[in-house]
C-alpha cells in the first residue's frame, strides 16, 4: 500500500521543481560568477554544461524518485538491494542537504534582512561602495541581526514543510514562482530602460574569451549542479511524489529552461543597473548586497527596485530551502516511519543548530578557523565549500554511474519513455531505447563521470591552496574590497 502524498498536478510539480532550482544560485551566485569569468564566455560554457550534463542527470534523478517512491537512501536501496553499498550514495545526499541548508538559510536570512532595510529606505544613503560595504559588514557582524533574520527565514521554511507536499510545497510554489517571474520581468524591463543599459547587456552577451581558462569550465560545471539542485536527491525526493506514469522528460526541459532563463534575466536586471551607475561588474559575492544597492541609490525608482529585488531574492531562497529540508524530512518519514510533523521538527532543530556556527562565522566565531589556522576556513566557508564543490558533484557522479552501470541505460531509457513522456519531440533520437550509444547513454556513462571527476580534483586542489576559494565567501570579499576601493 502506498499512501505517500503526491503532487496535485503536473504544473504543481514543475513549479515546485523549478522553485527548487531557481534560488540564491541564480540571483546571487550566477551574476557574480559570470561577472568575474568573462560574461557571455562563461554563459556559453555554462549552457553547454547544463545541456550536456545537468539535463541528463536531472532526468535520472527525478526518475529514481518516481520509480521507487522513496527518499534518496530508500531509492538506492529499492533498486540495488538493502545491503548494497549504494545506499551510502543516498546517505551522502542527506548529509549534503544538511550541510547546504546550514549556510543557505543564513544567506536567506540576509535577503530577508535586506528586504526589511529596503522597505525602510536604508539604501538611499548608500552613496559610495564603502558605505554599503560598511553597512553589510556591520549587519552580519551583529549577532542579533544575523541570528534573528536567520531564525525568521528558517521558521518560514519549516512552516511550509509542516503543511505537507500538496498544501505546503506545491501551494507555496504555485503562488511564489509566478510572483518571482513577474517581479523579475518588471525589474529586467526597468533595467533595460536605464541610460547605459546597453553596456550591461553587452557585458552579459558579448564574450570576453580572455577571462576564460580551465578553471572557468570547472566553475561552470560546479555551478550547473548547484543551480539545478542536482547531486543530493532534492529532485529525487520531488520525483518521489510523482505518480508512476507522470512525464519526466518534458518536465525536465521546462525546469532547465526556467532555471536558465531566470538566471539570465537576473543578470540583465542586475548588470543594467550596475553599468548605468558606473559600478564594477566583477563585484564578487557582495555584488548584489553592496554593488547593486550602491548603484541603485543613484537611479530613479530606486526605492521600488530595492524592495522588489530583495523580495524576489527571498522568494527564490525560500522555494529552494524547502526542497533542501524536504530531503532529510522524507528520509526520516520513509526510513524510520516518523510522522511528517515529528520528522520535520527533529530535522529542523538539527539543521537550525548546525546553522548557528555558520551564522556566527561573521561575528562571535569569526576567528575560529577550521583545519589549519593559516588556511582560514570559517564554519560558513567549510559548509559552502564542502557542499557546493564536493558533496553535490560527488552525488552527481554516483547517480550517473549508478544509472549507467548498475541500473543500466536500457532500463533507464525504457522507464523514461514510459507514460506521458512518449510524446516528447526529440526523445527518439536522443534517448533511443536499447542503445548505450544513444547521445543520452554517452552523456550519462562517459562524459558526466569524467567531467565530474575533473571538477572534484579541481575542488580538492582549490581547497588545499592557502587561500579559501574567494567566490564562495561573502564576508572575506566584504572585508577586502574596502581597502581596494580606498586605494583606487
Ligand atoms: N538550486 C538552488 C539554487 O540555485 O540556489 C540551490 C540548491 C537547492 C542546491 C536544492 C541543491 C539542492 F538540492
Amino acid at each position: 500500500m502506498n499512501n505517500r502524498e503526491q503532487w496535485g498536478s503536473r504544473t504543481g510539480f514543475i513549479l515546485a521543481a523549478a522553485g527548487s532550482a531557481v534560488g540564491l544560485g541564480n540571483i546571487w551566485k550566477f551574476p557574480y560568477i559570470a561577472g568575474e569569468n568573462g560574461g557571455a564566455a562563461f554563459l556559453f560554457i555554462y549552457l553547454i554544461c547544463i545541456v550536456a550534463i545537468g539535463l541528463p542527470i536531472l532526468n535520472v534523478e527525478i526518475l529514481l524518485g518516481r520509480e521507487t517512491q522513496k527518499n534518496p537512501v530508500g531509492a538506492f536501496k529499492s533498486i540495488a538491494g538493502k545491503s548494497s553499498i549504494w545506499k551510502y550514495a543516498g546517505a551522502l545526499g542527506v548529509l549534503a542537504s544538511f550541510t547546504i541548508l546550514s549556510f543557505y538559510s543564513v544567506v536567506g536570512g540576509w535577503s530577508l534582512g535586506y528586504t526589511v532595510e529596503a522597505f525602510k529606505g536604508t539604501f538611499s544613503a548608500f552613496e559610495t561602495l564603502e558605505i554599503s560595504e560598511k553597512f553589510f559588514g556591520e549587519s552580519v557582524s551583529n549577532v542579533k541581526w544575523i541570528i534573528g533574520y536567520h531564525t525568521a527565514f528558517f521558521l518560514m521554511v519549516v512552516g511550509i514543510i509542516l503543511l505537507g507536499v500538496k498544501s505546503g510545497l506545491e501551494k507555496a510554489s504555485k503562488f511564489l514562482m509566478p510572483t518571482l517571474l513577474l517581479i523579475l520581468i518588471i525589474l529586467a524591463a526597468q533595467g533595460l530602460m536605464l541610460d547605459g543599459a546597453n553596456e550591461g547587456v553587452s557585458f552579459l552577451f558579448n564574450p570576453d574569451w580572455s577571462a576564460v581558462n580551465g578553471e572557468t569550465f570547472l566553475k561552470a560545471l560546479g555551478h550547473a549542479f548547484f543551480t539545478l539542485s542536482l547531486g543530493m536527491g532534492a529532485m529525487m525526493t520531488y520525483g518521489s511524489y510523482l505518480s508512476n506514469k507522470d512525464d519526466i522528460v518534458n518536465a525536465s526541459y521546462i525546469i532547465v529552461f526556467l532555471d536558465t532563463f531566470i538566471a539570465i534575466l537576473a543578470g540583465v536586471a542586475i548588470f543594467t543597473v550596475v553599468f548605468s551607475a558606473g559600478g564594477e561588474p566583477a563585484g564578487g559575492p557582495g555584488l548584489i548586497f553592496n554593488v547593486l544597492t550602491t548603484s541603485l541609490a543613484k537611479l530613479p525608482g530606486a526605492y521600488f527596485f530595492g524592495i522588489s529585488f530583495f523580495v524576489l531574492l527571498t522568494i527564490a531562497a525560500i522555494t529552494s530551502a524547502i526542497s533542501i529540508l524536504e530531503v532529510s524530512v522524507a528520509y526520516l518519514v520513509d526510513e524510520f516511519k516518523y510522522s511528517r510533523k515529528k520528522a520535520t521538527l527533529i530535522m529542523s532543530i538539527l539543521v537550525y543548530c548546525a546553522a548557528i556556527p555558520c551564522a556566527l562565522s561573521f561575528n562571535a566565531l569569526e576567528d575560529v578557523k577550521l583545519f589549519v589556522q593559516d588556511k582560514g576556513f570559517t564554519f560558513f566557508d567549510v559548509a559552502d565549500f564542502l557542499a557546493s564543490n564536493l558533496l553535490l558533484p560527488l552525488g552527481g557522479f554516483f547517480i550517473a554511474v549508478f544509472a549507467g552501470y548498475v541500473w543500466g541505460i536500457d532500463e533507464v531509457v525504457k522507464k523514461l519513455l514510459k507514460g506521458d513522456s512518449q510524446s516528447v519531440y526529440f526523445s527518439n533520437s536522443i534517448l533511443r531505447s536499447s542503445s548505450n550509444k544513444s547521445i543520452f547513454g554517452v552523456l550519462i556513462k562517459f562524459l558526466s563521470p569524467v567531467l565530474i571527476i575533473l571538477v572534484l580534483l579541481y575542488a580538492i586542489s582549490e581547497g588545499l591552496k592557502t587561500d579559501p576559494p574567494k567566490e564562495e565567501m561573502p564576508v572575506e570579499q566584504e572585508v577586502a574590497p574596502v581597502e581596494e576601493v580606498l586605494d583606487a
